[in-house]
């Protein structure tokens, strides 16, 4: 009897501790994120809808790592939705390139702004013909849920490259905000590489080498057929662009520097995007065994970029790279006097 009672005495205090503790927990991760739940002020905003007030509510805030995160995995209501005021809009702002150029640390890294709201996957509307013809309103349905004070945006870096693009983004919005973010082009083009060198490995083929792609074997010169090549030309698509666009509609990011030194990148876009300053150096971390930073939301939530992000390149011939540097130079060149933005590529 007596050994009954003790082990419902034990059974009870280990129901109350494990409270305790979970109340705990909760209350870390709530102070661990009221630094981001200050209210926003004013969003002097191009972007804001005209007629609604420029402060996006706590509330906002607050559900924007709780609700809209269930919400994405499909299980809200519709009655949420409608409470809570919630849409799916159209992106205000795309990352349109360029591939491997950092889109997707960007997109992340974006997405810690409280006013921010991320469409998770590369929705390939406006490069590909057959989801192009779905229509607006399928685009839309890809979007995720969000606050109307709240920006979506998307990245599809196929986007830079593909011929009839500017003119399908242009004819949705014509004053939407391109982001591009470039990197040193032939390291640019090393990563595009090893990404497709990558995929043959896994399915068992062979591939040739780097620099048998780049330069043309008869010619002797940089093989301009090479699409890793081709995609690094970043003037010649740009210039496409600009067709439609004025060169104030995009904002070019440094993708080399925002390896490694991520925080003044991402201020640049904040201001571009016209939001307010949110994103801190509380919210990037350096993680030494990954080699690069990663995204903390609050004490309790941080990741890291997926493994196929930050892959080792192989080494490529200098003589290849000399020749490579000697063809991209002019383009550099047209590329730093367009956008008035100069990097340090040799
Ligand atoms: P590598 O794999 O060549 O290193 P994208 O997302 O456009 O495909 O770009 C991938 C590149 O993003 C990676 O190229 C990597 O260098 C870069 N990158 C930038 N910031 C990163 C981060 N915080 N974590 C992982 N990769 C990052």
């Amino acid at each position: 009897m007596l050994f009954k009672q003790q082990a419902l005495l034990r059974q009870k205090l280990f129901v109350l501790g494990s409270l305790a503790i979970g109340s705990l927990l909760y209350l870390v991760a709530r102070v661990g994120s009221l630094d981001r739940l200050q209210p926003i002020c004013h969003i002097e905003s191009r972007l804001a809808p005209p007629g609604l007030p420029g402060q996006i509510p706590l509330r906002t805030l607050q559900y924007k790592r709780g609700l809209l995160h269930e919400l994405r995995k499909g299980n809200a209501s519709r009655e949420q939705v409608r409470l809570h005021n919630l849409v799916q809009q159209l992106p205000r702002a795309i990352i349109i390139g360029v591939r491997k150029g950092g889109t997707r640390a960007l997109l992340e890294m974006l997405n810690l702004h409280p006013a921010v709201v991320k469409a998770s996957q590369e929705i390939h509307f406006f490069d590909n013909g057959q989801n192009y013809a779905r229509g607006m309103d399928w685009y839309r349905e890809k979007m995720p849920f969000s606050y109307p004070h709240q920006i979506t945006i998307e990245k599809s870096p196929a986007y830079f490259i593909t011929e009839e693009v500017p003119e399908r983004i242009f004819k949705m919005n014509s004053s939407i905000k391109l982001l591009i973010i470039v990197r040193e082009p032939i390291t640019r083009a090393v990563s595009d590489y090893t990404q497709v060198l990558e995929g043959k490995e896994r399915k068992n083929k062979t591939y040739h080498k780097f620099e048998k792609l780049a330069i043309d074997a008869n010619t002797c010169e940089v093989n301009t057929k090479y699409k890793a090549v081709r995609t690094s030309i970043y003037t010649k698509h740009l210039e496409r662009w600009l067709k439609y666009f004025p060169v104030e509609q995009f904002h070019i990011v440094d993708g080399d520097r925002l390896i490694t030194d991520p925080l003044p990148e991402l201020q640049l876009v904040e201001r571009f995007l016209n939001l307010p300053s949110r994103i801190s150096q509380y919210n990037l971390y350096f993680n030494a065994t990954r080699g690069f930073y990663c995204l903390r939301f609050n004490i309790v939530f941080s990741k890291c970029l997926a493994g196929s992000k930050g892959r080792t390149h192989p080494e490529v011939d200098p003589a290849v790279v000399a020749k490579l540097r000697r063809f991209f130079h002019p383009f550099n060149q047209k590329f730093y006097q367009i956008t008035g933005r100069t990097f340090s590529w040799p």
